[in-house]
């Protein structure tokens, strides 16, 4: 089978359900955040501190290419803001099928609120964050995406049944 990447806004489960997808389908795990931090030797908020939001999203690019030549059957999770360029989101779709963990502004807002490790949510309104940074990528999560699934008020074990349903009917 191609690779099964998972993509979503930050808190939707794709880490969580990513590791335990993979093991269910004896795949490999990918993480992209994990890739860059291992690579970089820094964490992802001195990568933005120290280097900007760009130099970030320029990783990520590179790396997508890079898997596009080497990684095969895996369960790749991606950083939430990975879709936001065009380039990306070509790349997602070619690397295999795309699978969005969709969820609620509450819902999201619940699973973020204590985690002080999220560049693009830390300082100011975190609501007001969410908010708007939710409405910028709901479509391009979309557009992006083979499968939608919604994770509000499921279980990991209900969230990876579904996965298993819908991306059986691709094959
Ligand atoms: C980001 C999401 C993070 C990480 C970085 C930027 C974003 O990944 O890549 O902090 O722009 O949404 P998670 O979605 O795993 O939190």
């Amino acid at each position: 089978m191609k690779n099964l990447i998972l993509i979503g806004f930050m808190g939707a489960g794709k880490t969580t359900v990513g590791k335990l997808l993979a093991r269910e389908k004896e795949m490999l795990f990918v993480d992209t955040d994990e890739r860059i931090v291992s690579e970089q030797g820094r964490e992802i908020p001195d990568l933005f501190s120290e280097k900007g939001e760009e130099y970030f999203r320029d990783l990520e690019t590179d790396l997508l290419e890079r898997m596009l030549e080497d990684t095969d059957q895996a369960v790749i999770s991606v950083g939430g803001g990975m879709p936001v360029r065009e380039r990306n989101r070509k790349l997602l779709r070619s690397l295999g099928l795309v699978v969005y963990l969709s969820a609620t502004r509450q819902t999201i807002l619940e699973r973020v609120k204590n985690d002080g490790s999220r560049p693009m949510l830390s300082g100011g309104d975190l609501e007001r964050k969410v908010e708007q940074l939710m409405r910028e990528r709901e479509a391009l999560y979309r557009q992006t995406a083979h499968i939608d699934v919604r994770t509000d008020g499921r279980s990991v074990r209900q969230v990876l049944k579904i996965i298993g349903q819908e991306t059986r009917k691709f094959g």
